[in-house]
């Protein structure tokens, strides 16, 4: 949605937006964002900052879309600019606040929640999944969905980690379950778009898919604290609920940490010709 249109839909009803927009591919745009939203903090143009929802995501039909630092682009987007907002706003979250990132039954990587659709994560170092082609024939679309499904498992591996380095700050990982209809598919060819786009919509009135007002007023439930859930808790749908086995792992969410700390480290991944200092 276009962000003035986003905006006014937000503002319906009187409340009041701000919109700071960022490119979430790009680190520098997405630690601009954040010295933003902390000015306007600072200057008491916003209200103490009660939650975050780490909503947006991206799913390619290769393993090797390359963004300006040179990482792989779900991965940028999905994990990492997530992880540079929350640090970049760690400091200045009121009490009680929340955090939210969206994450995906796809991390199950199994038949009952992907109905065979999306294959399974495909974990590695972390180090190596932030990079462009980090799974097996990375130019083909079952490369892209295996970028897709690791980088929620390592979102929510995140979330666990933040339980544990965030104190005062509830932190949740929210699945939707799968919602047709979103530009998800964008990037996939006519044929997979045009499904998601007209036909798989109709799976929304049935208990396999989420319709998309559902899956926003779940979202919102979660912010807002009216779906009970403990920080570190993995949201599904209106509930909390467990996870998949594999996304309980103290050592990769530690790895995970130490690695997207690095990763989004202020100094530029490539020589960076025509910098000073
Ligand atoms: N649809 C499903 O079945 C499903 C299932 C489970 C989880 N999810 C998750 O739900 C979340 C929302 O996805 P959706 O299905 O609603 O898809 P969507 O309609 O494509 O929404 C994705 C959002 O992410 C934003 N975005 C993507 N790349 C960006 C970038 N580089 N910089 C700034 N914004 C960026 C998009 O902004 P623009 O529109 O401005 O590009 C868009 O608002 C994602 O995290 C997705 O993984 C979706």
């Amino acid at each position: 949605m276009a962000r003035d249109a986003a905006g006014a839909r937000l503002a319906f009803g009187g409340s009041s937006v701000t919109h700071v927009a960022a490119d979430l591919g790009s680190l520098r745009g997405v630690r601009a964002a954040a010295a933003r939203i902390r000015e306007l903090l600072d200057a008491g143009e916003l209200p103490p900052l009660r939650g975050f929802v780490g909503n947006a995501g991206v799913q390619y039909t290769n393993a090797l879309t390359e963004t300006e630092d040179g990482l792989e682009a779900t991965f940028a987007v999905n994990v990492l600019a997530n992880h540079l907002l929350v640090r970049a706003l760690g400091g200045h979250f009121g009490t009680p606040a929340r955090v939210v990132i969206t994450v995906s039954d796809t991390h199950f990587g199994d038949l009952r929640h992907n109905l065979g659709l999306v294959p399974g994560p495909a974990w590695s170092a972390p180090e190596v999944l932030a990079r462009p082609g980090a799974f097996a024939r990375p130019t083909t679309a079952t490369a892209g969905s295996t970028a897709y499904s690791t980088s929620k498992l390592a979102a929510i591996y995140l979330v666990h980690e933040y339980a544990r380095r965030l104190p005062g700050i509830d932190v949740i990982a929210y699945n939707p379950g799968f919602v047709p209809g979103t530009g998800l598919a964008r990037n996939a060819g006519p044929l997979a778009r045009f499904a998601m786009r007209r036909l798989l919509p109709v799976m929304a009135r049935t208990p396999l898919a989420t319709g998309q007002d559902a899956a926003g007023r779940h979202l919102a439930d979660v912010v807002l604290g009216r779906t009970p859930a403990p920080t570190g808790s993995y949201v599904d749908r209106h509930r909390a609920a467990r996870s998949s086995d594999e996304s309980y792992h103290p050592e990769r969410e530690r790895e995970l940490w130490d690695a997207a700390e690095r990763l989004t480290a202020s100094y530029p991944s490539r020589p960076c010709h025509g910098c000073h200092g």
